[in-house]
C-alpha cells in the first residue's frame, strides 16, 4: 500500500525539478508524515519565491533513509542513477519514477554540478533515500549513512546497474579516462556491473572530437548508450543533444537487468581478433579481424554475472573490463592459451579468426625483393575441433564461421565436422558488416535450428548469441515459438525442423522441457 501522502510528495517532489536553481527548504524533522512536512516547507518556498530573495541552499538530509514514501521494492533489482550537471538533469526525475513503478529499487548520485539544476531533495523524496552528493562529509570522511564507511565501494557493489541520466560531456570525459574525483566517477571506476549513459549536450559539445573519441572509448570497454535524439535543444541550437527520453531509457535498464546474473557461476572462456603468421622479422601473414565481435562477447558475459578469460590475437580494442585478458600473436600462442585454460571453463566461445596456414618457414632476415616469389604454406592446428575432442561433461562449445559464400551448407557442415554444440555464421562478403565493422548480422546454426540475427551493433548481438547460448543448457527440450501475429494453433510451432530459419528467439521463446 502507497503511504496517504505519498502521491503529495512525489508531486511537490517533481515540481520542485523544475526549479532551475537553488532555493531554500527547511526540513526539520522526517517523521512518518514527511511528506506533509515536505509539502508544507515547499509550498514556503514557492511563496519565497514569488517575493523575490533567496533565503540558502538546501543541505544534505539528516536521516540516512527517508520513511515509507514507497511501495515495496523488488530488493532483487538495485539501481543507481547518477545525475550530472545538464539542463536534462529534471528529466532525471522521471526516469527515477519510471524505474519506481517497474518495481527497482534506486539510489541517486549527484555531481556538484547537477545540485545546481536540480535539488538533491528531489530525488530524496521520488526515491525513499538519501541522495549522495559528495565523496566527503564534513568531517573529512565519506558522508555515507550506508554500514560501509567507504560508501562507493558499498553503492558500487550494492547496485546492479549504474545509469548515469544526463551525461555531460564532463563526466564522459572523466570516465572514459579514469578520473575519479567525485562520488560518481569513484563509483564508475569502483563497479563491475553494467554501466549505461543517456548523454545530453549542446550539438557542437557532441560533435566535438574530443567527446566523441570519450564515447568510442566507452563503447569500447563495455558501457552502454542510449544516443541522444536531434531537436531543439535547451540552448536554442536544433541538432543532435537531447537526452533519451526516461522511458526509454527505463526500457534499456530493465532489458540490461533482465539478462544480469544469467550467466552467474559460468566460466567463459572467449577468443577474439585475428592472429599473425610471421614471414620475416617485419612482415606477417594476417586477417581484417579487429576482435570487436569477441570483446563485445567477453563483455557482455562479464556483465551477466560469467567469470570471463578472453584470450586475444592483436587487437587496437581496450580490453573489457574485469576480464581476464591473455595476449596472443600467434595461432600456435592461441592453441596453447586456450588448451592450457580451457578445462576451466563452462562455456567456450571462439570467435577468433585463426590463420588456416602458416609460413613453413620464417626467414631470419627481412625478405629483399628479388623477382617472383613462392611461399609454402602449412595447415595451422585446428583448435575449435582441438577443444571439442577434449570437452568435459557439460561444457558447450560454440564456433565463429566467416563465409563469403553458401553461408548455411559451409556453416552447417563445420558445425558436424568440429563437434561443436553451435556456429554463428556470419556473411563477411556483406558490406559494412563483419570485419571491423561496429555491427554485424549472423546466423546461429545448431543441429536443429537456424536462428537469423538480422543487423545489429556487435554488443546487441553478442547478448542475443548469449541468449541462445543458454538455451542450449536445457536438457533435451523442445523448443516452442510464441508469435503474436499467428492462429492459436500456430503459435506453438516446433523449431526442430532442420535447416528452419526463425526470428531471434530470445525474447518470446517458451521453452517445455520434456
Ligand atoms: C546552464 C548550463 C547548462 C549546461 N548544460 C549542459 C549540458 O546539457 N550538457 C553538458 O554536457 N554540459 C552542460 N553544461 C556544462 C556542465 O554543467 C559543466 O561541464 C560541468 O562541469 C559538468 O559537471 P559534471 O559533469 O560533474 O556534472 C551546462 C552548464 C550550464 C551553466
Amino acid at each position: 500500500m502507497s503511504h496517504p501522502f505519498q502521491f503529495f510528495g512525489e508531486w511537490v517532489g517533481f515540481l520542485s525539478s523544475a526549479l532551475p536553481e537553488p532555493w531554500p527548504v527547511c526540513v526539520p524533522n522526517w517523521t512518518p508524515c514527511g511528506a506533509i512536512v515536505l509539502f508544507v516547507s515547499q509550498s514556503f518556498v514557492f511563496n519565497l519565491k514569488a517575493l523575490g530573495p533567496k533565503c540558502g541552499i538546501v543541505q544534505a538530509l539528516p536521516a540516512p533513509r527517508l520513511p515509507n514514501f514507497k511501495n515495496s521494492y523488488n530488493h532483487s533489482m538495485r539501481v543507481t542513477v547518477g545525475v550530472s550537471g545538464g539542463i536534462a538533469a529534471y528529466k532525471a526525475a522521471e526516469l527515477v519514477r519510471v524505474l519506481e513503478r517497474q518495481g527497482v529499487e534506486v539510489h541517486v548520485v549527484m555531481t556538484e554540478s547537477a545540485c545546481r539544476f536540480v535539488q538533491p531533495l528531489t530525488f530524496a523524496a521520488l526515491s525513499g533515500h538519501r541522495v549522495i552528493t559528495s565523496l566527503w562529509d564534513e568531517a573529512g570522511v565519506s558522508d555515507g549513512a550506508s554500514d560501509s564507511s567507504i560508501e562507493h565501494i558499498a553503492e558500487a557493489q550494492w547496485a546492479d546497474a549504474l545509469i548515469v541520466a544526463p551525461a555531460t560531456a564532463n563526466i564522459l570525459a572523466k570516465f572514459a579516462h579514469g578520473i575519479a574525483d567525485d562520488f560518481l566517477t569513484t563509483l564508475y571506476l569502483a563497479t563491475q556491473s553494467p554501466v549505461l549513459v543517456a548523454p545530453a549536450m549542446n550539438v557542437n559539445m557532441w560533435e566535438h572530437p574530443a567527446t566523441q573519441a570519450n564515447l568510442e572509448i566507452l563503447r569500447q570497454r563495455g558501457v552502454r548508450m542510449l544516443e541522444p535524439g536531434s531537436g531543439e535543444l535547451a540552448c536554442g541550437v536544433v541538432g543532435k543533444g537531447r537526452m533519451a527520453e526516461p522511458e526509454a531509457i527505463a526500457q534499456a535498464v530493465m532489458g540490461i537487468l533482465g539478462r544480469r546474473h544469467d550467466l552467474a557461476g559460468e566460466v567463459v572462456l572467449v577468443t577474439a581478433g585475428g592472429t599473425r603468421e610471421a614471414l620475416d622479422p617485419v612482415r606477417y601473414i594476417g586477417n581484417r579481424s579487429s576482435g570487436k565481435m569477441g570483446y563485445a562477447l567477453a563483455e557482455a558475459a562479464q556483465s551477466r554475472g560469467a567469470k570471463v578469460i578472453l584470450v586475444s590475437g592483436p587487437s587496437a580494442l581496450h580490453p573489457p573490463a574485469h576480464c581476464e585478458l591473455i595476449k596472443v600473436t600467434t595461432s600456435g600462442e592461441m592453441r596453447e592459451a586456450v588448451l592450457e585454460r580451457v578445462a576451466e571453463a563452462t562455456l567456450v566461445v571462439k570467435a577468433a579468426a585463426v590463420a588456416d596456414y602458416r609460413p613453413v618457414s620464417v626467414s631470419e632476415q627481412k625478405l629483399k625483393r628479388s623477382g617472383p616469389l613462392v611461399l609454402e604454406l602449412a595447415p595451422t592446428e585446428d583448435i575449435l575441433a582441438e577443444v571439442a575432442r577434449r570437452r568435459r561433461p557439460g561444457q558447450l562449445i560454440v564456433g565463429f564461421a566467416a563465409e563469403t559464400e553458401n553461408r548455411m551448407e559451409n556453416g552447417r557442415a563445420k558445425l558436424l565436422r568440429k563437434g561443436v554444440d553451435a556456429i554463428v555464421v556470419n556473411d563477411v562478403a556483406k558490406v559494412g558488416l563483419g570485419f571491423d565493422s561496429d555491427f554485424n548480422a549472423a546466423t546461429f546454426l545448431t543441429a536443429a535450428t537456424a536462428i537469423e540475427m538480422p543487423e545489429m551493433p556487435k554488443r546487441e548481438l553478442a547478448d542475443r548469441i548469449l541468449d541462445e547460448i543458454l538455451t542450449l543448457r536445457r536438457p533435451r527440450s523442445v523448443v516452442v515459438e510464441l508469435d503474436e501475429d499467428e492462429d492459436d494453433d500456430e503459435k506453438f510451432r516446433q523449431d526442430q525442423v532442420l535447416g528452419e530459419t526463425v526470428q531471434p528467439a530470445s525474447a518470446r521463446r517458451q521453452l517445455i522441457v520434456e
